[in-house]
C-alpha cells in the first residue's frame, strides 16, 4: 500500500498525461447519494487537513498522509478491513479516530471514501 511521491503530491493517476479524460469524468463529479455525502462532510472536517493536496489550503500540518484515491474504491474486503482499522487505531503519524466517530460515522465515512 505504499504511494510514490507522484501519487502523494498529485493526487493519484488522475493526473498523468496518459488519461486525458475531462473533468467532468472524474469519479469525484458523480452524484453523491445522500449516506456518501454525509461522509464527505465528515472527511472534509476530519480528514482532509491531511488528506488532500496541500495546495488546496493553508495551514496544512508538517505530515501529510497519503491520497485517498481509489484505495478503498479498488481494494478486497480483507484490504477493506485493514483500512478501517487503520482509522480506527491511527498509525505513527495520524491520529485515531476510535473514540472520535460513531459505528455510524465511520459507515458514512467509508461510503464516501469508495467514490474517491
Ligand atoms: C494529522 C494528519 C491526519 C489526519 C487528520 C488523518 N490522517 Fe489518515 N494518514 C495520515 C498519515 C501521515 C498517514 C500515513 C501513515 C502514518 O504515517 O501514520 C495516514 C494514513 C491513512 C490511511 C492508510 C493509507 C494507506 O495507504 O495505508 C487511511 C485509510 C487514512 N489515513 C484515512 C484517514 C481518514 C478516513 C481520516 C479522517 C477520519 C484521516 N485519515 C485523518 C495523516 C492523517
Amino acid at each position: 500500500m505504499m504511494l510514490g511521491f507522484a501519487d502523494i503530491f498529485f493526487g493519484g493517476t488522475a493526473c498523468l498525461p496518459a488519461q486525458n479524460k475531462p473533468v467532468s469524468a472524474l469519479p469525484a463529479a458523480e452524484k453523491l447519494n445522500e449516506q456518501e455525502m454525509r461522509g464527505e462532510g465528515l472527511f472534509l472536517q476530519r480528514c482532509s487537513l491531511c488528506h488532500l493536496p496541500r495546495k488546496l489550503k493553508f495551514g496544512s500540518p508538517p505530515v501529510i498522509g497519503p491520497s485517498l484515491s481509489g484505495q478503498f474504491k479498488d481494494s478486497t474486503p480483507d484490504q477493506q478491513k485493514i483500512l478501517r482499522g487503520f482509522i480506527l487505531k491511527g498509525g505513527p503519524d495520524m491520529p485515531g479516530f476510535q473514540y472520535g466517530l460513531e459505528p455510524k460515522e465511520l459507515e458514512d465515512l467509508i461510503a464516501f471514501l469508495k467514490t474517491l
